[in-house]
């Protein structure tokens, strides 16, 4: 509802949010990427939306209508979108890094198309990726905000509070990928969001719409502090 100050509890605001699966390129028609949908991200960039926030939303490509109001970013490697959100966070109040990020990448991508050869077996050689949000870190300023994804298979809370800490993250939202129902793809999810304070929230699964409005009235809270 238009005017009500409800919605609008970020105003002003300005926040970067990532999503969607990087690509990296092996030669000019193929590339590794991930599961990731993008529907996680996209919820997020229009919750903020409704709470009348600008948002840049830095997308790998997905399948996904984008959402009204946005400034789009459309990028297509962990190097593409590196470079996008370093640019874009100078000026914003907040980054939430929901995009699955590749950990590694083709050291040498071919410029034509690798052709089979006689051999039964065929090597990639796979060098690291820069950690986007630990660059982040470097350059983070005390007003500016910074939210993490953690894709855990187990021990999930552990990892996810490690994350948080070498992320130097305000909020970690863990996310259980090991399971079907919710996740990777899904249109649902069960997350528990830690704080930089170690307290956490449970959230129940539901739909990314409603986890995704839960998580911006936790980032609402902690701006408005
Ligand atoms: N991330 C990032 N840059 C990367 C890899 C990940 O910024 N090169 C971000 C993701 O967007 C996410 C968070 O780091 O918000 C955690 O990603 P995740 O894959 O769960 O953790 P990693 O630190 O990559 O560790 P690992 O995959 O080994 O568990
Ligand atoms: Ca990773």
């Amino acid at each position: 509802i238009i005017g009500n100050k409800n919605n609008h509890k970020l105003n002003g605001k300005h926040f970067v949010v990532t999503a969607g699966g990087t690509r990296e390129p092996i030669d000019p028609v193929r590339y590794i990427t991930n599961k990731s949908s993008g529907k996680m991200g996209y919820a997020i960039a229009r919750s903020l939306i409704k709470q009348g926030c600008d948002v840049t939303l830095i997308s790998a490509p997905t399948s996904l209508e984008i959402p009204k109001a946005v400034k789009y970013v459309p990028v297509q490697s962990s190097s593409d979108m590196e470079k996008a959100v370093l640019n874009h966070f100078k000026k914003a109040d907040g980054l939430i890094m929901s995009a699955a990020v590749s950990d590694f990448k083709v050291a040498k991508v071919a410029n034509q198309k690798i052709k089979k050869t006689s051999s039964d077996d065929f090597e990639l050689h796979l060098i690291k990726t820069h950690d986007i949000l630990k660059e982040v870190a470097k350059i983070k300023q005390n007003h500016q905000i910074t939210v993490g994804f953690a894709a855990e298979t187990e021990n999930l809370i552990d990892n996810a509070s490690k994350k948080l800490r070498t992320k130097k993250l305000d909020l970690l939202i863990a996310n259980d990928v090991s399971r079907e129902d919710v996740g990777f793809n899904s249109d649902f999810n069960q997350v528990t969001v830690i704080n930089d304070d170690n307290t956490k929230i449970a959230i129940q699964k539901s739909t990314k719409e409603e986890i995704a409005d839960q998580i911006v009235q936790i980032i609402c809270k902690k701006i408005n502090k």
